[in-house]
């Protein structure tokens, strides 16, 4: 069985792109694998030092992961805070990776450019934190995304490079996991292709948001004027709503709605009331089972030791190894 891990942003609540995406996989993935799940809140420091809603942030991704389904029994569903291990493991990565690979990094040349007032370290050792993450629990599959591509390259050389100069074979090198055709790419309400919280106001929908909201999102979603004659082409935003449609509804309310646009006789209004009640018929368990998680404090607490005992387990073992490796002894 591969052992599989997944970082996840500690900002930012969970929308329809990410639940089509990722997690619906994540789900199906923790019966399959040896899976680790965990919320990188260490990470969040590098651009955000001194969050005052960092806890709350925290404690709302772990509530909408465990709604959407991922089991704490099945899966290590752990804070990264919560596992100093992997803290100690960056210290001696940090060691032995060079100023410059770092510095050519695309991420942090970008994020040189967004925050020049906030350079700090972190920032450029970012991806040696992200490889102690991964090879902390010796895991060969990170499902990324296209984004992450880089850094995984590094967490591979990082860990190929620590084999070599200790002479062992220990850390095998992760690969990205791919999910091939099961990924479904949600688009945007803004006639973007994609959905992302980072995108314009109104662009995502949440699993957490209530109906009125999503009806109102929706009602305002960008079309175009609408075909005049039967057998146009189709714009892109227009063509965004059926594939959201293709996500939520019926085959048969899509064909519905098709065969109006393809006839000229769609009202684009009525085809966004149908998508939105589809839309809340789907996120309407999901919420609820949010607004239930998040109510009870016990049984966060309680996911949130378990999460940190079983995944401490692990990497208590590979600290103790790679201490030895390296030559710290006890005297
Ligand atoms: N850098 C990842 C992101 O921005 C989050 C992350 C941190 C991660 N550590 C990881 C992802 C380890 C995969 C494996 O999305």
């Amino acid at each position: 069985m591969e052992t599989v891990l997944s970082g996840i942003r500690s900002t930012g609540n969970l929308h329809l792109g990410n639940y089509f995406g990722a997690i619906r996989n994540f789900v199906k993935m923790q019966h399959e694998h040896n899976c680790y799940f965990f919320i990188a809140d260490y990470h969040s420091l590098t651009t955000h030092p001194t969050p005052d809603d960092l806890h709350r942030n925290v404690r709302q991704v772990l509530v909408e992961y465990l709604a959407t389904g991922i089991d704490p029994e099945v899966a290590t569903l752990y804070i990264q805070s919560d596992v100093p291990e992997v803290a100690e493991l960056y210290l001696l990565l940090n060691m032995n990776v060079y100023m410059g690979e770092l510095e050519r990094c695309t991420s942090f040349k970008e994020k040189v450019r967004k925050q020049p007032e906030n350079i700090n370290a972190g920032l450029l050792t970012y991806p040696v934190l992200m490889a102690a993450d991964i090879i902390i629990h010796r895991a060969t599959k990170v499902p990324v995304g296209k984004d992450q591509e880089q850094h995984l390259e590094m967490a591979r050389t990082f860990a190929n490079r620590f084999n070599r100069m200790y002479k062992v074979d220990y850390f095998p090198p992760p690969y990205a996991f791919n999910f091939s055709e099961e990924l479904v790419k949600i688009p945007g309400l803004d006639g973007s292709t994609k959905m992302g919280k980072s995108e314009a106001e109104g662009n995502a929908i949440f699993l957490a948001d209530d109906p009125k909201v999503i009806r109102k999102k929706v009602m305002r979603a960008t079309t175009d004027s609408g075909p005049e004659q039967p057998g146009e082409d189709m714009s892109q935003p227009v063509e965004n709503l059926f594939n959201l449609m293709r996500a939520v509804s019926t085959p048969d309310t899509v064909q519905h709605f098709l065969d109006a646009f393809n006839g000229a006789t769609i009202r684009y209004g009525d085809l966004k009331k149908q998508l939105a009640e589809d839309i809340i018929s789907f996120t309407t368990p999901l919420r609820e089972r949010i607004l239930e998680i998040s109510a009870d404090d016990a049984y966060l607490g309680k996911v949130s030791r378990m999460g940190a005992e079983k995944a401490r387990e692990s990497a208590r073992k590979t600290i103790r190894e790679v201490r030895e490796i390296i030559g710290f002894k006890p005297f």
